[in-house]
């Protein structure tokens, strides 16, 4: 497994890659219903395409033969949008991997504070990473109630030596 940065020619990897995370890995914390009207929110190329072509980093994730399998983003507030990994991939630290690379450039950015939306899957991912929960998010997609949760992790420089 490689990381590199997202490429135009990844964007239907990246679609597939979110769908299949959000339906199938999805239902460890949602409903059917709820992951459908998650799916829905963000699956097609051109929502794909919008998103990781708007100037903010996209890490995606590859295997042996150059196809995305995971990708996360960073944008430039320190907002950390998506992370989703193909379902066949989970548990392998391959989200680990992305987040310690995405984090590693955050600091060389200078970036003070990384935060995210995260799911309730992503949640203890985030919370080993350092994160900690601001607080529940409860709104609805179509009518169907969904939650994530706000989380942060402060980026804190090393203090300036005494004397
Ligand atoms: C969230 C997601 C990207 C994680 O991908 P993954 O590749 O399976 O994650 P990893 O195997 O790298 O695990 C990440 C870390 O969290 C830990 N972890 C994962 N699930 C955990 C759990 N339920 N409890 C405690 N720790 C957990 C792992 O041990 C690992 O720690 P490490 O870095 O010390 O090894 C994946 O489950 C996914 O696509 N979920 C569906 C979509 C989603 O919810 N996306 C998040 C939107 S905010």
């Amino acid at each position: 497994m490689q990381i590199r940065e997202y490429r135009e020619d990844d964007c239907s990897d990246v679609t597939a890659i979110f769908v299949n995370a959000v339906t199938v890995t999805g239902l460890r914390g949602y409903s059917p219903e709820q992951v459908r009207v998650w799916a829905a929110s963000g699956a097609s190329d051109d929502a794909t395409r919008e998103r990781c072509g708007d100037g903010r980093l996209v890490l995606v994730a590859v295997d042996e033969n150059d196809r995305a399998i995971a990708f996360t983003d960073l944008e430039d507030d320190g907002h950390i949008d998506m992370l989703f990994c193909l379902p066949e991939w989970t548990g392998r630290g391959i989200a680990s991997a992305l987040y310690e690379r995405l984090e590693h450039i955050a600091r060389e950015r200078g970036m003070s504070r990384l935060y995210v939306e995260a799911s309730e899957i992503a949640r203890p991912v985030f919370a080993k990473k350092g994160f900690v929960l601001l607080h529940r998010n409860d709104f609805e997609i179509d009518g169907v109630a969904v939650h994530h949760y706000t989380m942060e992790k402060l980026l804190l420089g090393k203090l300036p030596i005494a004397g």
